[in-house]
């Protein structure tokens, strides 16, 4: 009989990173929909949620976008593709609606946890977010943060490009998520960092300051569409016991 502890196991197991999709079979696209539903569930640094999930659906973006991703099998027999973006120009609103749903969650409340759960907000985030074109802003922080942290514990990671990862990790999370709601649902992926990014961005028109993750092409797995067994190297060189 199988249990959730199993059936999340068999889910983890059977996912691989698929580089051929069947051809001219019934793609239900609106698996891809529930499944990047699931996707925003997914944790995300301060729940800032600066990641936006453009689907590929037409063919002919389709077509544009194989030889974007460099001709690679894995996009080129794709029923659908997405791409995981992050965009950090957007921290103010998102900054904005956080402190917006912490008032209305202390309900007018004014001590001390209230106060500091809308510092962090209103004050902290802008202090990290906060970037210049330069990273000029960054630099001041990183500097900051070595003095501060030779007294206490102290977050390092403060800078413009320490920020760009933070992004990276929470859209990554989020493709996670994705991709295995889609194994759920019977369908394969396959993530991808192999693409020109500039023009990526340009066929999606997506802004300079967006930046893409990855992109996740979605089918049904070819008979053929495994290249190689799985190998890992050994648990032990690994996963560390402290
Ligand atoms: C960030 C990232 C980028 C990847 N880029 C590509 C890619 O461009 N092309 C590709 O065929 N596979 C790509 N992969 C898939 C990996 O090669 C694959 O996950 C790895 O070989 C392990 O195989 P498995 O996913 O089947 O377990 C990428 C995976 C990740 C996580």
């Amino acid at each position: 009989m199988s249990n959730s502890k199993t059936v999340f196991s068999e889910l983890i197991q059977s996912r691989r990173s698929v580089r051929k999709y069947e051809q001219n079979i019934e793609f239900d696209h609106q698996v891809v929909g529930r499944s990047l539903e699931l996707a925003t569930l997914s944790p995300n640094s301060s729940n800032m949620q600066l990641w936006e999930f453009h689907r590929i659906i037409s063919e002919d973006k389709r077509e544009q976008l194989a030889e974007i991703c460099m001709g690679q099998n894995a996009a080129k027999t794709a029923s659908e593709l997405v791409a995981f973006v992050v965009t950090p120009y957007k921290w103010k609103s998102r900054a904005e609606i956080n402190a917006a749903h912490i008032r209305q969650a202390f309900d007018g409340r004014e001590d001390a946890t209230a106060k500091r759960a809308l510092k962090y907000y209103e004050k902290l985030i802008p202090f990290i977010y906060n970037n210049d074109r330069f990273g000029f802003f960054g630099i001041g922080r990183k500097i900051f943060s070595y003095f501060l942290g030779q007294r206490k514990p102290m977050v390092r990671e403060v800078s413009k490009s320490d920020i760009r990862v933070c992004l990276h990790k929470s859209s990554s999370l989020a493709a996670m998520t994705f991709m295995t709601a889609m194994q759920a649902e019977g369908y394969d992926t396959c993530p991808m960092e192999g693409f020109d990014s500039q023009r990526a961005k340009k066929l999606l028109g997506l802004p300079k300051q967006a930046e893409i993750t990855m992109i996740v092409s979605c089918g049904k797995r070819a008979a053929d569409g495994i290249y190689s067994d799985r190998h890992r190297v050994a648990h032990q060189d690994v996963i560390f016991n402290h």
